[in-house]
């Protein structure tokens, strides 16, 4: 297993629809032992999208418990997903993401929804979600289709975090993870910043 950087969300490869997954082979097995790695290092992350490790594929992951105890994990793993429903109740809550260093917003999300997705046995599931399991989901299924949290701002909300975003693209705010610039350049935080 591997740490991986984690993508700046300025880099295209977040701005991408990913492919799906056609057969699910050691290669995707192994990508995903190193998300969880890379989710579980990052100390903070819930969820992770194949693109914020470079790789443009249907494939996102979650764990709830992610900065918890090793014994209260709670891995989760959806192969194409699907959101079959979102309910009409809608609520707000504060998001961040790992693309996007420092910035924490409130986003509106359905209170619940269907998705269906695959494993890595090939097995296919329908999981009924509400609360912050669907909005950790909702979350990551935009990543998928290459959609931010904070394209869903107001377009008076984005207009007041404009200069935080170009500093964030400028890599000016960091993560204390290493990340690769949207340019492509890899920044590996100094150990005693961690
Ligand atoms: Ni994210």
């Amino acid at each position: 297993m591997a740490i991986l950087p984690i993508y700046n969300c300025f880099h295209p490869v977040l701005r991408q629809k990913t492919e799906e997954v056609t057969n699910i082979d050691g290669e995707i097995k192994k990508l995903v032992d190193d998300m969880f790695q890379t989710m579980y290092g990052t100390g903070n992350g819930v969820g992770l999208a194949a693109n914020q490790v470079g790789i443009s594929r249907s494939i996102f992951i979650v764990d709830l418990s992610a900065s918890g105890d090793e014994n209260e994990k709670n891995p989760l793993i959806l192969i194409n997903p699907k959101i079959e429903y979102y309910s009409d109740e809608v609520v707000e809550d504060l998001e961040g993401c790992l693309s996007i260093p420092q910035l924490y917003e409130k986003i509106p999300r359905s209170k619940s929804i269907l998705v269906s997705f695959y494993d890595l046995k090939e097995k296919e599931h329908k999981l009924e979600a509400e609360d912050f399991l669907a909005r950790v989901i909702q979350h990551e299924f935009d990543h998928l289709q290459g959609i931010l949290f904070f394209d869903r701002l107001n377009i008076i909300k984005k207009a007041l975090i404009k200069s935080k975003l170009k500093k964030i693209e400028a890599g000016e705010i960091l993560a204390d993870y290493p990340m690769i610039l949207p340019d492509g350049t890899l920044i590996e935080p100094e150990l005693e910043k961690k």
